[in-house]
């Protein structure tokens, strides 16, 4: 069939969309619907339409793949005119997913029906957008301004059953058999035929007017999102674009959301988003596990009940999936056990689960202390103390205890998992988890293919980390995977710099002000400078830059551990503020850059943003020239989701194509004449983009 066909029942023309996988927005479509619509204006034997999508879901947005061509007509503006200038009353009929331009459409129909169940909404702002096709004009125009405030700036869809109650929809079709597509074909002709048709031109949001809201409410609005999205044009220009809809005729209001949509249209930030959707997709398909068949995964067991531990069980039972929480010591096994109970229940209280399901979902997690009690497991996740002797003993235990075909996978953040499989029967069964903290939140999981790993249980442990809704990230064996590695380089600049002369606080809010959800050298005294500095201990000492580690060595040996010891880089006590120098740091800088001889300068803020991000994509360079990493984009997906990089920026491999490979690529190669060849050779990968002009 074409993407759009007109079938005609008695006096009600369907217009059906087929355009798999979502029914993406097209070029076709846009013209298609057009011309729909003209035939159906010519048609004098019917007086009204449904429009309705084939598939698994109604039009689920604009086609984001055709952005970055040149537009072509019928825009997406001229498509929601010409369906609400229709004088036949057309009606939406909605199952699956309406989002961006597909709600667009909807809001230009007369009517709106949905399968309970399905899920609406404007999520143009999560790609650097804005709904440019009439939705800011005509959802205020239908809800008022903070509604569309809220659906348009947060981009987070509402059910069905909502947007029958907020008036976003006109009707709802219940689920009641086992073929709801077609139950809902038959209540959307039920329902066209039963409308009054004298009602049409009343349906027309462009006729109606939105009321103004209290005064002081978009400026709210701007502030609450200049804090909650730093930086992030996006929002900002929602807001302007919703105020101009309570404030102007909407021809003018119209012609406001286009000026606005094409500011942020081409911007590096929407760019930046886009990568990241798509990246995220792709890390979903390409997994570099061929077509190995995936083994049902039906109960996991997690040893270890500390904060780790407890927080990769949540994740799981959040899931429905049983877990059997281990941990040898029975005190610390409660400690764990209430520590889960205790997060439950803050879940309920901040509205995000119900009574009901929290009590569920803690259920499913049953402790043990009794290794015998794994036998049944399909994967073990271990995540006790950073310390390969210490994981060894645990995976001994495992292989002794569970069944042949278990997978065996451990949490480390940077621990050579081939000798931890080296001590079990089943290499082919042991791979690396390293989950984020907090595990139940964090999206990201880095997953570690050692080099006996099997396919078959790397497979298995992917589907069932997109069950959990992880965006995972397969990365090979080497210090740190493809996060830490990077992050080691990104503080050895940080120490550097510091010897140098850039004060703590100046770095932090350097890197804060870039985008950063933390400064560095905050985010280390969040996590406890003594955890690096062990880290360091078991290191070669030629495989990391000493000097650069001093300052943070000297703190700790002090006992200035960061937060937990009260003071770290920054104090922690009632007479300081936040991220406020304290002048005994300060002091044991300077003597430590004397000591090594360092010269201090002023550096300014444009140096340090450029030689820490420089630092993250040349090491990512070599994390790719080592196949660690499959491709630029995952490891900026590992930057976006577990490491606080801006996602507006894309990741740090997205900074570097914005910035310009070839630049780059001449600036690393300048600070290797300037800082010295050891840690700036510039890697293969980052040659070879710069030569293609991409990654
Ligand atoms: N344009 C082009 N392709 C799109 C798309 C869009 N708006 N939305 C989804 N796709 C593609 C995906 O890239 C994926 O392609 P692939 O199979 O080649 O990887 C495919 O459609 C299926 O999408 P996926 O996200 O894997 O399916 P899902 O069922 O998990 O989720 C959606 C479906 C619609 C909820 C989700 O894709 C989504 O949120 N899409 C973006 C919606 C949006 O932002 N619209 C506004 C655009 S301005």
């Amino acid at each position: 069939m074409a993407v759009v066909e007109i079938e005609i029942r008695a006096n009600v023309a369907v217009i059906q969309v087929d355009n798999p996988p979502v029914n993406a927005i097209s070029s076709q479509i846009r013209s298609g619907l057009v011309e729909a619509i003209e035939q159906i204006e010519d048609n004098n034997a019917v007086d009204r339409a449904i429009l309705i999508c084939r598939g698994r879901t109604f039009m689920a947005g604009a086609d984001v793949r055709e952005f970055s061509q040149q537009p072509q007509p019928p825009h997406l503006p001229e498509v929601t005119a010409a369906i609400e200038a229709s004088h036949k009353p057309v009606t939406a009929v909605i199952h699956g997913q309406s989002l961006g331009g597909g709600l667009e459409i909807a809001l230009a129909c007369h009517y709106r029906i949905a399968l309970a169940g399905s899920r609406l909404g404007l999520p143009e702002v999560k790609l650097g957008l804005l709904p440019g096709a009439g939705g800011t004009q005509r959802l205020p125009r239908l809800l008022g301004a903070e509604a569309a405030l809220s659906m348009i700036v947060s981009g987070d869809p509402v059910s069905a059953e909502k947007a029958l109650e907020s008036g976003l929809i006109d009707g709802l079709c219940q689920l009641s058999t086992e073929n709801p597509l077609a139950d809902l074909f038959e209540y959307a002709l039920d329902f066209a035929q039963h409308l009054d048709l004298s009602e049409t031109s009343h349906r027309r949001l462009s006729l109606r007017s939105a009321t103004a809201p209290n005064a002081g409410l978009y400026d709210q609005w701007r502030e609450r999102y200049t804090k909650r999205q730093r930086g992030v044009d996006a929002p900002q220009a929602c807001i302007d674009a919703i105020e101009a809809a309570t404030s102007l005729p909407f021809d003018q209001g119209i012609a406001r959301e286009r000026e606005l949509f094409l500011s942020l249209r081409g911007s590096d930030q929407s760019q930046a988003l886009q990568h990241l959707f798509f990246a995220e997709r792709r890390a979903l398909r390409n997994t570099g596990v061929g077509t190995a068949q995936a083994r049902p995964i039906n109960c996991v067991a997690i040893i270890g009940a500390g904060t780790m531990g407890t927080g990769i069980a949540m994740s799981f039972a959040n899931a429905g999936i049983p877990v059997t929480l281990l941990e040898i010591d029975p005190q610390a096994l409660a400690r764990g056990m209430d520590r889960i109970a205790s997060q439950y229940a803050a879940t309920v209280k901040r509205g995000k689960c119900s009574q009901d399901e929290a009590e569920q979902r803690r259920e499913l997690i049953q402790g043990t202390t009794d290794y015998a009690q794994l036998a049944r497991i399909d994967l073990v996740i271990e995540a006790v103390f950073e310390k390969l002797e210490v994981k060894q003993q645990v995976f001994e235990q495992l292989d002794r205890h569970c069944k042949p075909d278990a997978i065996l996978a451990t949490n480390t953040s940077y621990l050579d998992i081939n000798q931890i499989a080296a001590v079990t029967s089943r290499p082919q069964q042991v791979l690396g988890l390293h989950f984020f903290s907090p595990a139940n939140i964090m999206k990201l999981v880095e997953v570690i293919k050692a080099d006996r790993t099997s396919d078959v249980a790397m497979s298995s442990v992917l589907q069932q980390l997109k069950r959990l809704g992880k965006v995972s990230v397969t990365a090979g064996v080497c210090h740190g995977f493809i996060g830490n590695r990077m992050y080691q380089s990104y503080q050895r600049e940080v120490g550097l710099l510091m010897l140098e002369g850039a004060k703590p606080s100046q770095i932090d809010n350097a890197l804060y002000q870039f985008g950063m959800a933390m400064g560095p050298l905050a985010v280390a005294d969040l996590s406890g400078l003594d955890i690096g500095y062990l880290m360091r201990r078991s290191l070669d000492e030629s495989k990391y830059e000493q000097r650069a580690f001093l300052i943070h060595d000297r703190l700790v040996e002090s006992d200035r551990k960061g937060r937990k010891s009260g003071a770290g880089f920054y104090r922690y006590d009632a007479s300081s503020t936040a991220n406020q120098d304290d002048p005994e740091v300060l002091e044991l800088i300077k003597t430590i850059a004397t000591e090594q001889g360092v010269e201090q300068r002023s550096i300014d803020t444009e140096e340090i943003v450029q030689r820490c991000m420089l630092a993250l994509i040349n090491e990512a360079g070599h994390i790719l020239d080592e196949g660690i990493a499959a491709s630029a984009a995952d490891i900026d997906l590992v930057y976006c989701h577990g490491y606080g990089f801006p996602k507006h920026r894309g990741g740090p491999m997205q900074l570097a194509s914005c910035w310009g490979l070839a630049q780059v690529e001449k600036q690393i190669d300048e600070l290797a004449r300037t800082q010295g060849p050891r840690w700036w050779n510039a890697s293969k990968s980052l040659r070879d983009a710069a030569q293609k002009n991409s990654w």
